[in-house]
Parts: C-alpha cells; sequence; structure tokens
C-alpha cells in the first residue's frame, strides 16, 4: 500500500544518532521534497536520558526503553546506531519481527551477522540498509549493489581506516614515532579511547567483509581474512619506503583469483604515483578494479558524526522510497555463494626487509645463499646507515610466493650476524 508518510524510530542518541537528527532537522524537508515521502522523526530511544534530554526533542518522542520504538506499531523504519553484537542484534531482529525495515551502521555486527539478518529480512521482504557501516559518508555499499552490477569485480583496495591513515601520514609528514602519532589521534579525536581494534586491524577486516561479501557475491566468516596491524611498522621504515618510492599504508585487499577468494589486511609500501598513495590524514579510499569499468576509486571521510548521517539517511530515504513504492525487494542481496579461499601462504608478494648486521665479511654472502636457496630473487638492497657500530639493511625482493619468501626470511633471521626484530612489510602489487 502507498504510504506518503514514513515514520523513523532511532535507537541509540550518542554521536552518530545525534549527527543523524541533526541532519534530518537541517535538510530533512528538501529530503522528504526529494522522495516524494514526508519523513518524520517518530520516536528516539537510548538508556541514558540525559543524553536525549541534550538532544532538546518533545517528550513524547523520547524514551529509555527501545521497546517503545522496536514495537510502536507507526515506526516504519528503525535506525540502529548501537553499535557492538548484543543487544543491536536482538534489536535487529525484533525490528525485522515487527515488519520494519531496518538502517545500521554497525559494522562489527554486519561482519559477523550480516548473511544471517538479510537473509532474516529477505524472508520477511524488509530489507537491511547498512551504508554507513562501512566508509562513513563515503557511497560504497549502494555502488557495490547496484551502479557495479554489470562488471566484474576482480580486485578491491581500500584505506578503511581512518584512525591508522591518520597516524602513518603524521609520521611520514612530521617523522612522529607510532605512539606520538597515536597519542595526537587520540586528542584530535580520530582515534578511540580504546584504539585496539583500528591498530590491530580488525576494524578494516569487518569492513573488507562486508564489501567482499557484495563485490564477490560470496559468504565470508572472520577466519577467512588475513590480519596483520600496524604496530610493527617504525618511522624508520616510513622513512626508507619514501626514498625507494613508496609511503606507507594499511590496507584492505580483496582478490578474485581462480582459485578463489584471496582477503587480507596489512600494512603495505604503496607506490606514491598509486592513487591511494595521496589518501591522507583520516580520509578513506576504495579502489576498485572491474573487468569492464576498469579502475574506480571513492574518495572521503570514512567516519564523523555528520558524514556517516548522510549515509544513515540516504538509507532511510531508499527505505522509505521502497515502502512509498512497495518494492521492498528490489535492492536486496540475494543470498551469498559459498567459495574457496586461497591462504595468505599461496600469494605472490613483493617484500621490504629492514634488519640491522655486524659489518663484516660474509654477510652479504650468507643472505645471497638463504634468498638463492628459496628461489627469492632481490629487486633493491641498501647499506647506507649504521645503528650503534651495527650495518642496517634494506631490501626489497622481486614477486616470490609467501612460503618460500617465509622459508628465506627464516633462514637469513638465523644468520649469526644479523640481529633480532628486523621489519618486515609487503608491496602493493
Ligand atoms: N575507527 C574507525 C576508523 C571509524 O578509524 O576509521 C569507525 O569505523
Amino acid at each position: 500500500m502507498d504510504k506518503e508518510t514514513v515514520k523513523i524510530g532511532l535507537l541509540g542518541s550518542g554521536t552518530i544518532g545525534g549527527g543523524v537528527i541533526a541532519l534530518l532537522n537541517r535538510n530533512g524537508s528538501e529530503i522528504s521534497e526529494k522522495i516524494d515521502v514526508n519523513l518524520v522523526l517518530g520516536k528516539v530511544a537510548d538508556r541514558d536520558l540525559s543524553r536525549l534530554q541534550a538532544l532538546r526533542l518533545p517528550e513524547e518522542i523520547i524514551s529509555t526503553k527501545a521497546v517503545d520504538v522496536l514495537e510502536d506499531p507507526e515506526i516504519d523504519v528503525v535506525i540502529e546506531l548501537i553499535g557492538g553484537i548484543e543487544p543491536a542484534r536482538s534489536m535487529i531482529i525484533s525490528a525485522l519481527d515487527n515488519g520494519k525495515h531496518v538502517v545500521t551502521a554497525n559494522k562489527d555486527l554486519m561482519a559477523a551477522y550480516g548473511e544471517e539478518l538479510l537473509s532474516l529480512a529477505r524472508d520477511k521482504n524488509l530489507n537491511i540498509y547498512y551504508e554507513a557501516s562501512v566508509g562513513g559518508g563515503i557511497p560504497l555499499i549502494r555502488p557495490l549493489k547496484q551502479s557495479l552490477i554489470a562488471d566484474r569485480i576482480c580486485r578491491l583496495v581500500g584505506i578503511v581506516n581512518g584512525t591508522t591513515n591518520y597516524i602513518f601520514t603524521r609520521m611520514a609528514q612530521d617523522n612522529l614515532s607510532l605512539e606520538e602519532a597515536l597519542s595526537e589521534a587520540k586528542k584530535l579525536g580520530f582515534a578511540e579511547a580504546d584504539p585496539s581494534s583500528d591498530i590491530e586491524g580488525r576494524d578494516a577486516a569487518y569492513k573488507l567483509m562486508i564489501l567482499s561479501r557484495l563485490a564477490f557475491g560470496s559468504s565470508i566468516d572472520p577466519g577467512q581474512v588475513y590480519v596483520e596491524g600496524i604496530s610493527a611498522v617504525t618511522d624508520q621504515d616510513i622513512a626508507y619506503a619514501r626514498e625507494i618510492g613508496f609511503t606507507v599504508k594499511l590496507l584492505a585487499i580483496g582478490e578474485k583469483m581462480p582459485e578463489g577468494l584471496a582477503l587480507r589486511v596489512h600494512p603495505a609500501l604503496v607506490p606514491l604515483e598509486h592513487p591511494l598513495a595521496s589518501v591522507l590524514n583520516e580520509f578513506n579510499a576504495i579502489y576498485i578494479e572491474g573487468d569492464a569499468i576498469g579502475e574506480v576509486m571513492f574518495y572521503g571521510r570514512g567516519a564523523g558524526a555528520m558524514p556517516t548521517a548522510t549515509a544513515v539517511l540516504a538509507d532511510v530515504a531508499e527505505a522509505a522510497r521502497s515502502i512509498r513504492y512497495n518494492c521492498a525487494g528490489a535492492v536486496s542481496e540475494k543470498s551469498f555463494q559459498k567459495a574457496s579461499f586461497v591462504p595468505i601462504k599461496d600469494l605472490n608478494n613483493r617484500f621490504y626487509l629492514r634488519f640491522l648486521a655486524d659489518d663484516r665479511p660474509g654477510v652479504f654472502a650468507a643472505l645471497a645463499n638463504a634468498f638463492g636457496d628459496e628461489q627469492v630473487s632481490l629487486d633493491m638492497v641498501i647499506q647506507k646507515r649504521r645503528v650503534d657500530s651495527t650495518a642496517e639493511i634494506v631490501l626489497v625482493t622481486h614477486d616470490v610466493r609467501e612460503e618460500a619468501f617465509h622459508r628465506a626470511f627464516k633462514k637469513v633471521m638465523s644468520i649469526p650476524s644479523i640481529k633480532p626484530n628486523p621489519s618486515m612489510i609487503r608491496l602493493l602489487g
């Protein structure tokens, strides 16, 4: 049945929730005009009454109980901005059980339970919209679901974590250590009080899962993504990288190979001429390669209240249109297919290595043997600096299978003149 007015219920009135309300106040009538549906904020729930009161909303639309949103028969679309797995997951299930479309910014939940929740929504001829779960305000989910549908995506490479990108930018531009850059990021509000999910790469891995499901149409579990964080990268590595024409970024990479999907998150040396190299500070970008479109890149603010609110309200607008025109299933994903996965040990990569060694005869001969034995070919060798009377050696390999590289690396580290604690970073191929 056609509907002229669509009522929104909001769960969670924190930073993003506040942004959604502010943007609705600012642009709500324009959005309603554009979609020919009257959008009305019907109810807002948050456990924290003082947070609700600070929003200065009419008393009759605020509540400290989620159930007042979930079971209100007048609410058509529920926006979930609570975050985390529970109670967000149960609330989304309850919203669907009550016949409501759902809009969420919850990447942890969509990564871990997205397939289950989307399937539940589909069975009920409802939709879950999650544009805000990856890349804040950058349109990514909709382009992957709709605009690029005619293409076969072979690879996506993303800078999808603003905290780590800010840290690497400050390390490169101002010679800060990782700890100093992280503390700046916290001061400026780009890093959370507990940034472990960002630093350890988990945040990027969740986002990679969400994007890769859509890009490759495949079902993905968290265990199928290789994850390596940024804590081993030093300011010396970043300085050497620049010297040889690269910058360092935390990348989320999804590739469709003949043998299956390869999904990984790790720091990587990116050539300075690559479009991703110019993505600085807290900005995010996703570079997609398709067999017909070629390369396409999406760039913008990957977090923050107002950028994320634009994605949330765009989803609300799409849900409202689907209610108005009675076409809820039109943009739902079909179920994701089982896929084969290629473990990282079977991939080919180039590697950057930096380590200290005693400066005496035979060291390079031993290195050459260790690499030569495993058929690892070197592309670049630098030795020009001394650190506490030891030589600092930097090597870059040609493309090599990970397994073979690691065997050679192990042999290198067992050479008595080589000091422990090397740096090892892959290159973007
Ligand atoms: N903590 C994330 C980042 C933003 O630094 O990009 C939320 O996904």
